[in-house]
């Protein structure tokens, strides 16, 4: 890590987590905890929890936790060190700037020059379509109803007739030509040497969620080949995670995100109020790009293009906000072909109509499917009905799959009880009888023994660290070495060292990680369901149960190991005695 871990709790100790949490969401104390709407699913009733003593969070409904850092990367989206920064200006700390940076630029190296690069080449466009050379480009965006504040905040630019001069300015500003080559920006050509590819153009820079700029869109002025032309793919430009316009659209916090097909779109509609809407980067929505959306919103709405080629990309999208676990519903732009001249013709609240009267995925489905139909057609009728029924089928859950064939059914005046046989008999037909409902965690796992083991791990974590006293009792049982996952075996020796030194402290663990995945696993450790017992003989038992679980998974795992490690042999003669003194030990929960 970067930063100095004393100055990281420091910065952490000094900026309690309520306080903090309180900022963002409204919370109300009850019992010992702080209780509030999760910001990071939507909820209607209280589940995410604050703990003013473990200096942590916990959402009971979609089981995110953390300490304050991760609190604040995943609520703004920062990197470790941007969350350190926040919260050091918050409580008045000073961060030695100007080793910052210097470490800052050997650590980031590639990324952080590509950057870089990208960066410069940006502000290159942007001055460009604001001096005198830039008129062409003004007229062009003007003439597409733009206004400078809007240009300005997509920091939109302009490449003029010479390639050269892109190449010419990031040398005078000290970058490599190896480097513009790696990030996209030139190329080398036998006849005319080392040229920027766009020139002619008015430029798109692309940003992530952290508005860095990693690749630009450049789009001819008026006619041409190809319209836009998009930087290739570097390593800072992932054309499969990353959306125009989610920088913004991610704070917008309209409770959906409109996802369109062109940056012109994202543009028009930000510029009218809907700054929640996205696009892919030149290329077909992903599964990728569905998981980041749903770290935003549950509500996806597809504004593509009215024609074949958008209806046929949208039933694609849909497929794939479906297989994410998003809601998926489909704006209509007709009789307009694309968001962006729906707007200038209609106007925003036209639009916002469109968007209430948004039409359901799965109905916008049956309609395309309809139009391949001739329902007058008895034979042609029978068809469709089939192909509703097909669909019906892909409903995993029986109760949603009910609800829609009554709706469906209502819809197109099919017999409801027809419709449902028709499903029945396709189901048994292609052998797909009612898929089977998805296990349930906890149900599979009697078969795989692993993960049982982790799971003791995680329980004994958490019930050690909300009843720290309880360390004392079992410390001759216990050690780290028990744990056998490497993460879990991390966070147990810092659980049991800082206890030691009467310095119970789960929220510091958490900042040991550097890797936000790694963070997020270890302060799950410190939220595991535990048993819901009442009595104390009950929970005795159950305590026992795991202490011993974990402590008999530790003797078979470093049994598997002897003779190829040296420290196995130690471990399973102590882990020996420590199992039957446990068996027979009785631990007292008071
Ligand atoms: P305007 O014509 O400027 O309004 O653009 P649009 O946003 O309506 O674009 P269109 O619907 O034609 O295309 C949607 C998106 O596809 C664009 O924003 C680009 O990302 C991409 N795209 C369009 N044309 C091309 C092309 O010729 N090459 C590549 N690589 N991508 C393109
Ligand atoms: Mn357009």
């Amino acid at each position: 890590m970067f930063y100095p871990e004393e100055l990281v709790e420091e910065i952490r100790m000094k900026n309690d987590i309520v306080d903090v949490i309180s900022g963002y969401v409204k919370l109300q104390k009850k019992g010992s905890n702080h209780w509030g709407c999760c910001p990071f699913h939507n909820e209607k009733t209280p589940s995410f929890s604050v703990s003013q003593q473990k200096q942590m969070y916990h959402c009971f409904g979609c089981g995110v936790s953390g300490n304050v850092y991760t609190f604040v990367m995943k609520y703004e989206n920062f990197t470790f060190p941007e969350a350190v920064k926040a919260l050091a200006d918050r409580a008045g700390v000073q961060l030695p700037e100007a080793e910052e940076s210097a470490e800052m630029k050997k650590k980031a190296g590639k990324r952080a020059r590509l950057l870089e690069v990208n960066k410069e080449a940006a502000k290159f466009f942007y001055y460009q379509l604001r001096s005198p050379h830039g008129e062409t480009g003004q007229q062009y965006l003007k003439k597409r109803q733009l206004s400078d504040e809007t240009m300005h905040r997509f920091g939109l630019g302009y490449a003029g007739k010479n390639g050269a001069l892109l190449v010419e300015y990031l040398r005078k500003k000290g970058f490599e030509d190896g480097l513009i080559k790696e990030a996209g920006l030139a190329n080398f050509t036998e006849r005319s040497g080392f040229l920027s590819q766009f020139w002619n153009r008015v430029m798109f820079p692309i940003q992530d969620i952290n508005h860095r700029v990693i690749g630009f869109g450049g789009r001819v002025m008026g006619d041409g080949e190809p319209k836009y032309l998009n930087s290739p793919e570097t390593p800072v430009f992932d054309k499969r995670r990353n959306l125009y316009g989610l920088n913004f659209a991610r704070t917008a916090r309209s409770g959906n995100i409109i996802l369109c097909e062109g940056y012109m779109d994202v543009i028009a509609l930000h510029q009218a109020g809907f700054t929640q809407a996205v696009a892919s980067l030149g290329t077909a929505f992903t599964p990728e790009q569905a998981k980041l959306l749903h770290r935003y919103t549950d509500n996806v709405l597809l504004a593509y293009d009215s024609d074949g080629a958008g209806v046929k990309a949208a039933l694609r999208g849909v497929g794939i906000l479906r297989d994410e676990g998003l809601t998926g519903k489909v704006i209509n732009m007709k009789p307009y072909k694309d968001p962006d001249e729906f707007i200038k013709n209609l106007g925003c609240e036209a639009f916002q109509e469109r968007i209430n009267q948004a039409e359901n995925s799965f109905f916008f489905e049956i309609r395309i499917l309809e139009g391949n139909y001739d329902l007058n057609d008895p034979e042609d009728k029978t068809k469709f009905h089939r192909e509703i029924a097909k669909k019906l089928c892909e409903f995993k859950e029986d109760v949603e799959r009910e609800n829609y064939l009554q709706a469906v059914a209502d819809k197109y005046h099919i017999g409801f009880e027809n419709l449902r046989k028709l499903v029945m008999s396709y189901a048994s037909q292609t052998g797909l009888v009612r898929p089977v409902e998805r296990p349930r965690s906890g149900v599979q796992q009697k078969n795989h023994p692993e993960e049982n083991a982790k799971k003791s791990q995680r329980l004994l974590i958490t019930w050690i660290s909300d009843n720290p006293a309880i360390y004392q009792k079992i410390k001759d049982y216990i050690s780290a070495a028990d744990f056998t996952e490497d993460l879990y075996k991390k966070v147990a020796g810092r659980l049991f060292e800082d206890l030691e030194k009467g310095n119970f402290n789960p929220a510091g663990i958490i900042s040991m990680f550097e890797d936000e995945e790694e963070q997020r696993e270890a302060a799950s450790l410190f939220h595991t369901n535990l048993p819901e017992l009442t009595t104390v003989q009950e929970r005795e038992k159950a305590f026992h149960d795991i202490l011993l679980a974990v402590k008999k998974n530790s003797y078979e795992y470093y049994t598997a190991r002897m003779g190829t490690d040296v420290n196995s042999t130690e471990q399973v003669i102590k882990g020996k005695k420590a199992l039957e003194k446990l068996a027979k030990t009785h631990i007292s929960l008071d």
